[in-house]
């Protein structure tokens, strides 16, 4: 039985006693020595034991940090910067979607570019804020493989609420074939969408591993055909709503960064699109 059951059970018999308890005359030195000893003599040996309890506890929640799997998310408007950090492996940078081996403990390291952000996977642990010039850390445990929805908990501009993300707990061997591709280049073929993608400069805001492209304004976009979401939780990962995504950013996520490129025309778009998707 719970101590909660039992401390309950304790008050219902006190209830029950004080309503068929007949009433009597106290003395003053009676009724002084009860509120003595039921009031601070009582209060204080319950909070002092509590005390003592969770300073005992204490040592066994301090985040362990070594050999851990280190993931350091960095919020901005609107969307998330990812690094993975692993011991005796190159970090490797992501972005919009966290993944995590289930059973194994994780480090959050969470920061902030510009405002106050705050990180929430509600099914996997509790909210964090992201602040600017400060370090927050956050140890997860996931038990159950699945995909999780997180989402920035801080109002944080217009599109706040546009600002999510998936997180997906998966078998620890599958989040290390996982993490081997994410360190390694981007697999995406040559061909026009890739050099309409270099011609456009699209590479001075996006980084795509193993190419031209080393912007770092905006998300990494070296593995973007494998996340489950486009602009940070807010369109399924399709060909098509990238490419709505390049021609109207501002009407999906309105405050975002990144400008229109509408411009280009649709074939164009829907050519780079294609070369996104298909970057593994
Ligand atoms: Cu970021 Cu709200």
């Amino acid at each position: 039985m719970s101590t909660g059951a039992l401390i309950w059970l304790a008050l219902v018999g006190l209830l029950v006693y004080a309503i068929r308890d007949r009433r009597r005359t106290w003395s003053e030195d009676a009724a002084g020595k009860l509120i003595l000893w039921a009031g601070p003599v009582f209060s204080s040996a319950v909070l002092l034991g509590l005390l003592t309890y969770a300073l005992w506890l204490m040592p066994a929640l301090r985040p362990t940090t070594h050999g851990v799997l280190r993931i350091e998310v960095t919020g901005t408007q609107f969307w998330w910067r990812v690094v993975y950090h692993k011991s005796g492996r190159p970090p490797a940078i992501s972005a919009n979607e966290i993944r995590l081996p289930v059973g194994e403990p994780v480090e959050f390291i969470l920061r902030s570019d510009d405002v106050v952000h705050s990180f929430w996977m509600p099914s996997l642990g509790g909210k964090m804020d992201m602040i600017p010039g400060r370090t927050n850390t956050l140890p997860v445990l996931a038990n159950r493989e699945g995909v999780y929805r997180g989402a920035c908990a801080e109002f944080c501009g217009t599109s706040h609420a546009l600002m999510a993300f998936s997180a997906v707990a998966m078998m620890p061997d599958d989040f290390d074939r996982w993490l081997n591709i994410q360190s390694s280049p981007a697999s995406g073929a040559a061909g026009p969408g890739r050099d309409l993608f270099t011609r456009h400069g699209c590479g001075s805001c996006h980084r795509i591993d193993g190419t031209e492209a080393r912007g770092l304004v905006g998300p990494d976009l070296s593995h973007i055909g494998g996340r489950e979401t486009v602009a940070a939780g807010v369109l399924p990962n399709t060909e098509e709503m990238i490419a709505r995504f390049i021609a109207e950013p501002e009407v999906l996520k309105p405050g975002t960064r990144m400008p229109s490129f509408a411009m280009l025309g649709s074939a164009d778009i829907r050519a780079i699109a294609r070369y996104l998707k298909g970057l593994r």
